[in-house]
């Protein structure tokens, strides 16, 4: 097959209105464009489309190129009717942004200092700086919020099978070295860019793998990914589980169902330190199980103990079930949904507990204050709530709703217990979260002894170049 060779400039420029500064930066990549400098070289020689949202810029983008390039002015609205003709032709594509209208976002913040080019080729994408300075290789999707998800630093990295069957060696292998799988036959095996595989989570459940693709390269990878799969843990079978939010945002058709092997049941067991679990694959949240909480619920257990826990956002009651072992009497599990509140009965039987555990429907916000006005109290009480900010400008409600239930919470407990709560919202870092807790506190009028910060699991992993890969947080505390 030729080499299909697509090439995008962008020129993020920091200013509305396009003046002198704006026109030096344009002067600069037209200069670099000119130089034979490896990323350049390809802009330098292809005819191209211009996609911009700003006729002007791109006439005097087309003034300062060679005829060669036979520019054509595409508008940015566009671009989504004329992907496909673009994407099919030998022509380079480049586009001209204005960063100041938010039109596209660049996700590595570190990259945003630099006035970058974009070169892409096919789904694989060079981040340049417009001086020819060669910075990172990632994922293209023009059709996404975030054009680029960066996957290497290393310019000799290619982005190809050979390379992704070598990542899925080394996250496999990380694992081994962590002995997960000695802990479990449940865990999260891909863990997109903390992976190094942008666009990929893959999560392992006993015999199935369920897989989550999030950019176009791994959505056309997943023949490909499903076979490596199957060569490094031979699976019964791989499922994909393609309805999460993150796909809508990157335009890719939600998609549920087997993708290579048997078709997982509608309900399968794990084992999970010793303690079973049913996991609904097919409907279960994320890939059906919590399993960034398994470390948490292994050193949160020896505290949850007592004549009464509750367990509040309980999803299907793993955090009950540890409690059980642990020696805790009875765990109430309080959760919205009927049908995880049934998954945590069974749960609980199947670990021998049946008849321990009581379930709760209802909204955790009202029936925390209905304790409260009852007097009830608590010997623990876990809080792990869905994510309350999933942006920014709801901050400040899902703020006030942390506080909310903390501070209902802190009431609840008996003098000298203990309180496990969490916050998986990215957007609330666990400096603010213990500031919420200190407001929660102050409220309650309770001394909080924090015992043991808690973050995600180790199959989880935080990059510390993609801070975005932090979003569990979680204290544990004596409250006095
Ligand atoms: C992060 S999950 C809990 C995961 C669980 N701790 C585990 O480890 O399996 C949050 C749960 O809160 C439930 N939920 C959401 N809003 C709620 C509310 N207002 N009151 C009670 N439960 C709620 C959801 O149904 C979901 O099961």
């Amino acid at each position: 097959m030729r080499p299909l060779w697509q090439v995008v400039l962008m020129a993020l420029l920091g200013l509305t209105n396009f003046g002198s500064a704006q026109r030096d930066i344009l002067r600069d990549i037209v200069r670099a464009l000119k130089e034979p400098r490896p990323a350049t070289e390809l802009l330098a020689r292809t005819p191209m489309f211009v996609i911009t949202n700003d006729e002007s810029l791109f006439n005097f983008f087309r003034s300062h190129l060679p005829p060669v390039h036979n520019a054509e002015f595409v508008p940015l609205k566009d671009l989504a009717t004329r992907l496909d003709e673009m994407l099919t032709t030998e022509r380079s594509v480049v586009v001209l942004i204005d960063r100041s209208r938010g039109d596209l976002t660049i996700e590595q913040r570190s990259l945003l200092p630099y006035d970058l080019t974009l070169i892409r080729r096919q789904d694989v994408m060079d981040v340049v700086s417009h001086d020819g300075t060669w910075l990172a290789r990632g994922f293209a999707n023009p059709q996404s919020e975030v054009p680029v998800r960066i996957a290497t630093w290393n310019p000799d990295e290619r982005l190809d099978e050979e390379w992704l069957w070598c990542r899925l060696q080394q996250a496999w292998r990380r694992r081994q070295e962590l002995s997960i799988p000695d802990e479990t036959d449940a865990f999260r095996l891909v863990y997109a860019e903390s992976d190094f595989l942008p666009g990929l989570i893959a999560d392992c459940y006993a015999d199935f793998v369920v897989v989550q693709l999030s950019t176009p390269a791994m959505e056309r990878w997943r023949e490909t990914l499903a076979a490596m799969l199957t060569e490094l843990l031979n699976p019964k079978g791989i499922f994909e589980r393609g309805d999460m939010d993150t796909r809508l945002r990157e335009k890719l058709p939600p998609r549920v169902g087997p993708v290579r092997g048997e078709t997982p049941p509608e309900r399968l067991t794990i084992t999970e330190n010793g303690l079973r679990f049913w996991v609904d694959v097919w409907k279960g949240h994320k890939t059906g199980f919590y399993l960034d909480q398994r470390d948490n619920r292994r050193r949160a257990a020896p505290y949850l103990m007592g004549e009464r826990v509750l367990n509040a956002f309980s999803y299907t009651g793993s955090f009950a079930v540890y409690a059980l072992r642990a020696g805790a009497k009875e765990v109430i599990n309080l959760d919205t949904s009927a049908e995880a509140l049934r998954l945590a009965e069974e749960n609980a039987a199947l670990n021998g507990f049946e008849g321990r555990v009581r379930s709760l429907e209802g909204n955790a916000f009202q029936v925390l204050r209905k304790f409260r006005d009852e007097g009830e109290r608590f010997d623990a009480i876990v809080l792990d709530p869905p994510r309350f900010a999933p942006t920014k400008a709801v901050l400040e409600n899902a703020l006030r709703g942390y506080k909310d239930i903390n501070w209902l919470a802190m009431r609840l407990v008996k003098q000298g217990s203990y309180l496990v709560t969490f916050s998986c919202s990215g957007m609330v870092s666990p400096e603010l979260f213990q500031q919420v807790l200190f407001a929660a506190a102050l409220d309650a009028k309770r001394e909080v002894l924090i015992l043991e910060r808690l973050t995600q699991s180790r199959d989880h992993p935080i990059l510390l170049t993609f801070p975005e890969s932090e979003y569990l947080k979680g204290f544990l505390c004596r409250v006095e």
